[in-house]
């Protein structure tokens, strides 16, 4: 019978193509109700972390430096109280094939894709991972369809996303390219359906476990270095997958007092997915419109359960402005000769910052750099921004409207430390996963998940669920 390929039956259909692009059942992780087996799932990826280092390599993923950035730090010295500036280290992940940490999280699903014997592979993202793909499929021999959210409705598109289309297609890949909207998700179960391509979900298992090797190495890289583990690793924060597969990797790695920092772009009122606000951002990724709702609500993604879940990993969350990123942008060039992309230097931002507070003797080890082009730079940027009526000026940071200005900081001590409500967002998690599976009870085996998932006592999580309507059913004691 001829499919139906109105929007409600694909939709409809959902699961079924998924379950084929994927070779994966979720339903086996599932416990009925709120808990799910994050372990097995993370465990089913099948490869140990040395078997994922070698694939990687054997592509030219990985082993990237870690360099100390010994003027950047001096300057947040000159600006702290005495004994204060900690050491910035940064991570340059821009040496990976395609120009960031994403060839890691793309590696093992080409890998997978072709060890499956799937005909080709597709992702749906308009950022660094569909060039991380389109390489890492050149490399397989695999053609590859990339599907992109680049235009508003007026079919103007922000600079990154444009120039990710080129960098896609010179790696040989087709792009489709779409406005923003729901049309996304459809378009992309259409696509795996009509080819039977893998699908490299920024949120599978294999993706998340090819961050893994990023966190391992800061750590081996740091020892070496300094003869220790760093005291704080920063991570730029959207989907979740860049955080959760870093501090799983730098766990393994035996890192037991390393905290785990995420930082984002605030981009406080500004809608996602809104076609008004589309253009009226200056970051495409690492920023608060995908870092919040990822984070507290991750299984809205591409695939059922999302092995990104940094809420189970963060140990505080920085906020950082669209304009003090710009100013860091400048500063890296400058002061240390190193010309990178924007998502790397949000978390460069937020280290800046945090240094401050630190002592002097203290480690920050910033996670990663990316690539930067003609569409990533702060030039076209700012210009975009002005043409779609964002006022650009210099001055207080605090005073940074997102979608309204863009203010370039006055003076590097206007960056500051700027924290996100973690316990809110935890909240809003405990809420979500419930009605993810619209639970009204909940039982002990999900009391006891959604408290590793946050990280919360059991007070905590019982408080959120009954907050929530939801029924603690108590365990039966013999
Ligand atoms: C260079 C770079 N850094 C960080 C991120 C954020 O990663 P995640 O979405 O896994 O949180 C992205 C994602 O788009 C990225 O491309």
């Amino acid at each position: 019978m001829a499919h139906d390929y109105s929007y409600k039956a694909v939709m409809a259909r959902d699961n079924e193509i998924m379950k084929k692009a994927l070779g994966m059942d979720y339903e086996k992780y599932e416990s009925g109700n709120i808990a799910f087996d994050y372990e097995a799932l993370m465990n089913d990826v099948g490869l140990s972390l040395e078997e994922i280092i070698q694939i990687q390599r054997s592509v030219g993923v990985g082993n990237t430096p870690l360099l100390e950035l010994k003027n950047l730090t001096a300057l947040a010295r000159k600006i702290s109280p005495k004994g204060k500036g900690a050491r910035i280290f940064v991570k340059d992940e821009q040496c990976n094939p395609s120009g960031s940490f994403k060839d890691r999280r793309a590696s093992i699903s080409a890998y997978m894709a072709q060890k499956l014997g799937y005909k080709g592979i597709a992702a749906a993202t308009s950022g660094n991972y569909g060039a991380a793909v389109a390489s890492q499929a050149a490399m397989r021999n695999l053609p590859c369809i990339i599907v992109q959210e680049c235009f508003d409705s007026r079919k103007i598109g922000q600079p990154e996303i444009l120039e990710k289309q080129r960098k896609c297609e010179s790696y040989g890949a087709e792009v489709v390219q779409l406005t923003v909207g729901p049309e996304l998700f459809y378009t992309y179960l259409r696509i795996l359906e009509d080819t039977g391509y893998f699908n490299a979900s920024l949120y599978s298992n294999f993706g998340i476990a090819g961050v893994e090797t990023l966190g391992y190495e800061i750590i081996q890289q740091c020892r070496s270095m300094v003869g220790r583990d760093p005291d704080v690793i920063m991570v730029t924060n959207a989907g979740g997958g860049n955080l959760t597969g870093t501090a799983r990797g730098a766990q393994k790695a035996g890192a037991e007092k390393t905290l785990i920092f995420g930082a984002s772009v605030d981009l406080a009122g500004l809608s996602m997915a809104s076609d008004h606000d589309f253009n009226r951002k200056s970051f495409t990724t690492g920023h608060t419109g995908f870092g919040m709702p990822y984070a507290t609500d991750p299984d809205h993604s591409d695939v059922p359960r999302s092995a990104a879940r940094p809420l189970k990993y963060i140990d505080d969350y920085l906020l950082v402005k669209q304009g003090e990123v710009f100013y860091i942008t400048e500063a890296l060039a400058q002061l240390e000769g190193m010309e990178r992309g924007p998502a790397g230097n949000t978390s460069l931002t937020a280290a800046f910052a945090l240094a401050q507070t630190l002592d002097e003797d203290q480690i920050i080890v910033v996670q990663e750099t990316e690539y930067t082009g003609a569409g990533k730079s702060p030039q076209p940027q700012l210009s975009f921004a002005k043409e779609n009526g964002i006022e650009l000026k210099f001055g207080n940071s605090d005073e940074e409207v997102p979608g309204k200005n863009i203010i370039l900081p006055d003076h590097p001590s206007r960056i500051k430390v700027r924290h996100a409500d973690l316990d809110k967002m935890k909240k809003s998690y405990i809420r979500k996963a419930a009605q993810h599976v619209h639970a009204t009870t909940a039982t002990e085996e999900d009391i006891h998940y959604l408290m590793a998932e946050t990280r919360k006592d059991r007070e905590f999580v019982i408080a959120a669920l009954k907050e929530n309507n939801i029924e603690i059913k108590q365990p039966i004691l013999n």
